[in-house]
């Protein structure tokens, strides 16, 4: 399987959003990655309902929604009618996480958990089976253009001999400081999906910079 490429709407420029959504819409990106942050689990608000149903009336990509809020189980059902494929709760907001995949499973949705830096990926043992995508963050969730942590690679090497003994097709997706830099030893580690914001919408050509990571990705494998 290609790499996957998602880049986060974060960086987006919200006053040209279905501009950019297009843009999107027609490189060779994947997914469109949509961060909705509560400003309780990590420090910072970002967008909510209104706008993902804005984005999703155009959107002809597989939405990854990725859940920095507390108590994440309330909104699944919201988030599967507003057209979500993939959606990402934290493994740090959720007491039972079990319950919380198979309702996302139930609501139609595939299902994925996210890691923050300093969650260990043999926590996802008992579960990783269940996963459809685990996203193990690279930064500490809150905010786009920080620089991405070393140590994710011993985890994305961790997580890939976790989800071959156990045989299951679990995609790890890596989200943080993503850059042309990193991007093929991540997968070369790894990885099945990279999301990458300010990389992609702070270039001066985006379409071509998603080009640039499918590329240099497409060279390497795990
Ligand atoms: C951070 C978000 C990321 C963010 C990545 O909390 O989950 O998806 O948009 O941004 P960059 O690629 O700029 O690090
Ligand atoms: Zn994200």
């Amino acid at each position: 399987m290609s790499t996957l490429i998602a880049p986060s709407i974060l960086a987006a420029d919200f006053g040209n959003l279905h501009r950019d959504v297009h843009m999107v819409n027609d490189s060779q990106a994947d997914w469109f990655h949509l961060d909705v942050m509560d400003g309780v689990f990590v420090p910072n608000i970002s967008f909510g309902m209104p706008v993902i149903k804005s984005i999703a009336q155009e959107a002809k990509k597989t939405l990854d929604v990725h859940l920095m809020i507390v108590d994440p189980d309330r909104y699944i059902q919201t988030f599967a009618d507003l057209g979500t494929d993939v959606l990402t709760v934290h493994y740090e907001a959720c007491t039972h996480l079990h319950r919380t995949i198979q309702a996302t499973k139930a609501a139609g949705m595939k299902a994925g958990v996210a890691l923050n830096p300093h969650t260990p990926v043999h926590l996802l043992s008992d579960i990783i089976a269940d996963l459809d995508l685990v996203c193990i963050m690279s930064v500490n969730p809150g905010f786009g253009g920080q620089s991405f942590i070393e140590n994710t690679y011993d985890k994305v090497r961790a997580l890939r001999g976790m989800i071959n003994d156990k045989g299951a097709s679990t995609l790890i997706e890596i989200d943080g400081g993503v850059k042309d830099n990193n991007a093929a030893a991540l997968v070369e580690a790894g990885a099945d999906v990279l999301v990458a914001g300010s990389f992609v919408f702070r270039s001066e050509d985006p379409t071509a910079t998603i080009s640039n990571l499918k590329s240099t990705t497409a060279a390497v494998s795990y």
